[in-house]
């Protein structure tokens, strides 16, 4: 069975990233558990890319610890916290574009080496890399240099890529964002295959028909700050949350 050995939760705790006066994240503290989905809500601007910025240490945190496992892990580097077992995705599709899409694959299942945590993923890195294509439905599109893929193929390497690492936690920045329904009802297959894997899955979106259908808790963050966290029923049913994110009609139509 593919997935993952040891699951880990990822904690955060008291999280800040200040930007000069700027507090772009003030005191972001939850828990993604294993298996789970955990979403990530809120306006434009509210910090939520900065936070996976510091959880995944391309920034260096302003205050707060990460925790993968019960391990702090906030004073390592981004490659260190990738062989941990975290892997992360970006809102901008970023895929290296000058490989194909199966070498993209291979380059993260030889280096990213966080394969030792799964079952069914590690021993041999082509074999993961043609699992990875299959799984992610893009073994038609192997050959094809990434920078020629569409917005959805990029979207779907840019999982592929993260889950043939063999992560105990992912971060999904936007994962639907620009997708048609086919191509959400798709990604949120694939996601939903992630979180059964035992992956400890941290969602960030503002397609909320996705992220209700995700995701046991989402944490909605504005100016920086934690503003609610409970299930997303309870969400779309806050009052506060309807007022400064999802008005009304979109609180209705994702119901
Ligand atoms: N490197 C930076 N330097 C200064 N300010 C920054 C930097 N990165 C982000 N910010 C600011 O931090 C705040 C939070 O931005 P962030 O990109 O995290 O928001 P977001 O919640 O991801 O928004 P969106 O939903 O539009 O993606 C914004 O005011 C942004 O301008
Ligand atoms: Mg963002």
């Amino acid at each position: 069975m593919v997935g993952v050995k040891e699951p880990a939760s990822l904690e955060l705790r008291e999280i800040a990233k200040h930007y000069g006066g700027l507090r772009a994240v003030d005191g972001v503290s939850t828990v993604a558990e294993p298996g789970e989905v955990l979403g990530i809500a809120g306006p434009n601007g509210a910090g939520k890319t900065t936070l996976f910025d510091v959880v995944s240490g391309l920034t260096p945190a302003t205050a707060g610890d990460v925790l993968l496992g019960g391990e702090p892990i906030a004073a390592l580097s981004v490659h260190r916290r990738c062989h941990r077992g975290m892997a992360r995705t970006f809102q901008q599709p970023t895929v290296a574009g000058s490989l194909t899409t199966y070498e993209n694959l291979l380059v993260a299942a030889k280096y990213g080496r966080a394969g030792e945590h799964w079952n069914g993923l590690g021993a041999d890195a082509v074999d993961d890399a043609e699992w990875a294509l299959d799984w992610s439905g893009l073994a038609a599109k192997a050959d094809e240099p990434a920078e020629l893929l569409g917005v959805f193929d990029k979207k779907r390497l840019m999982i592929a890529t993260a889950v043939v690492l063999g992560p105990r936690t992912l971060l999904l920045d936007e994962p639907f964002g620009g997708l048609n329904d086919a191509e959400i009802d798709t990604t949120l297959t694939l996601i939903q295959a992630v979180a059964g894997f035992g992956v400890a899955v941290v969602c960030i979106e503002h397609v909320m028909r996705a992220l209700v259908k995700l995701s046991a808790r989402v944490l909605v963050m504005h100016q920086g700050k934690p503003f609610f966290e409970g299930t997303p029923q309870a969400m779309l049913k806050d009052r506060r949350v309807i007022e400064i994110y999802l008005g009304e009609k979109a609180a209705r139509n994702a119901g």
